[in-house]
């Protein structure tokens, strides 16, 4: 029996170690493969990887053509651009890549703040610099160079008090107030943020009742397709905030053809966020009544925190970008400044 026992457990120990070796190689080959496959990149460019979420909103693509017109070859700089696809986990992947690539910085716009942790820590253990941009990420500050982006706990404070200065302006101070918020994507920093903010300013307001807060991803056809939604289900809505001006032009499509009214001649007040082209003519129009800018200006700033990082200097860890609010009343003067 004893010599079984002993016959089964080196068996055991076999079968074992065989899996785990051959996980382990398979691990290796892989690793090898990436390498092999790997570009060479010319030294003489600066290598920039940088993963994009996708093409989710207008937001997104002067955002993405910022990073094109600023990391370009005539300047040093070899731009490897990652489209996201809005899949998080095809983002983590790409890093690897990049770090296998062995590029010489990574620019990482993420989708969702969580699910960092272990590709960052490869990279500091690799030595490729990171930058995080636009959103935010949960992992630790020291697994990357420094965040840049948009206060958008501050976005949403913005947008409620000035819902707040034209309820008192128009004597509407002490009416019940039915609000239903667009959120963007889940997980997403630019949405948590604009919920928070817009959340505790809410909540000082004793007559604003939330009637719905549902999530639309940041895109167009899904504020139409959720707003829908709404409308069937609440009848006496006052304000609709749209975490972003997209989702806000797929709700005004849903109300029209509701027969809804909206906007600064009467009916449902529009609040909305990034403040890009499109949204300056809705001001215009009076039908966006109020949009809280998103710079998605952000490539300038990551240019110089490479050049600062090449010259061996240390860079600010959190860096906003500047942002204003803009209204149906000011948008035509302007609208003849506006970078995007
Ligand atoms: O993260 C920034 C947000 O993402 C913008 O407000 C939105 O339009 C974009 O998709």
């Amino acid at each position: 029996m004893k010599k079984y026992l002993a016959w089964c457990f080196t068996v055991l120990l076999a079968i074992l170690c065989l899996g785990g070796c051959g996980r382990e190689e398979e691990e290796i080959q892989s690793k090898k493969l990436h390498r092999a496959d790997a570009p060479v990149y010319d030294e003489k460019y600066i290598t920039v990887g940088f993963i994009q979420t996708g093409k989710e909103s207008d937001w997104r693509d002067a955002n993405t053509n910022d990073y094109l017109n600023t990391f370009t070859e005539d300047k040093g700089y070899k731009l490897v651009y990652i489209d996201g696809n809005s899949d998080s986990g095809r983002q983590v992947k790409a890093a690897y890549d990049l770090i296998y690539q062995n590029v010489d910085y990574i620019i990482i716009d993420p989708i969702v703040e969580d699910g960092w942790e272990d590709v960052l820590e490869f990279a500091k253990q690799k030595e490729i610099p990171v930058i995080i941009a636009d959103r935010g990420v949960s992992a630790d500050q020291s697994l990357y160079k420094c965040w840049i982006g948009s206060d958008f706990k501050t976005e949403g404070v913005k947008a409620a008090k000035w819902l707040q200065d034209y309820l008192e302006e128009n004597g509407r101070k002490d009416e019940d107030i039915n609000i239903v918020v667009l959120e963007g994507t889940e997980g997403a920093s630019a949405a948590i943020g604009r919920t928070e903010g817009l959340l505790s300013e809410i909540a000082k307001h004793k007559n604003w009742h939330v009637l719905a807060s549902r999530n639309a991803n940041f895109t167009q056809g899904e504020g139409r397709d959720v707003m829908e939604h709404i409308l069937w289900q609440y009848k006496d809505i006052d304000v609709v905030i749209s975490e972003n001006d997209n989702m806000m032009f797929g709700a005004m499509k849903a109300m029209e053809q509701a027969g809804i009214e909206y906007g600064a001649g009467g009916g449902i007040i529009t609040i909305s966020f990034d403040a890009l082209g499109e949204a300056f003519h809705m001001m215009e129009e009076g039908k966006l009544m109020v949009s809280v800018e998103c710079n998605p200006l952000i490539a300038g700033i990551a240019e110089k925190v490479i050049k600062d990082l090449e010259k061996g200097r240390e860079v600010g860890k959190v860096q906003y970008v500047k942002e204003s609010v803009f209204t149906y009343k000011n948008a035509a003067q302007h609208i003849g400044n506006r970078k995007y």
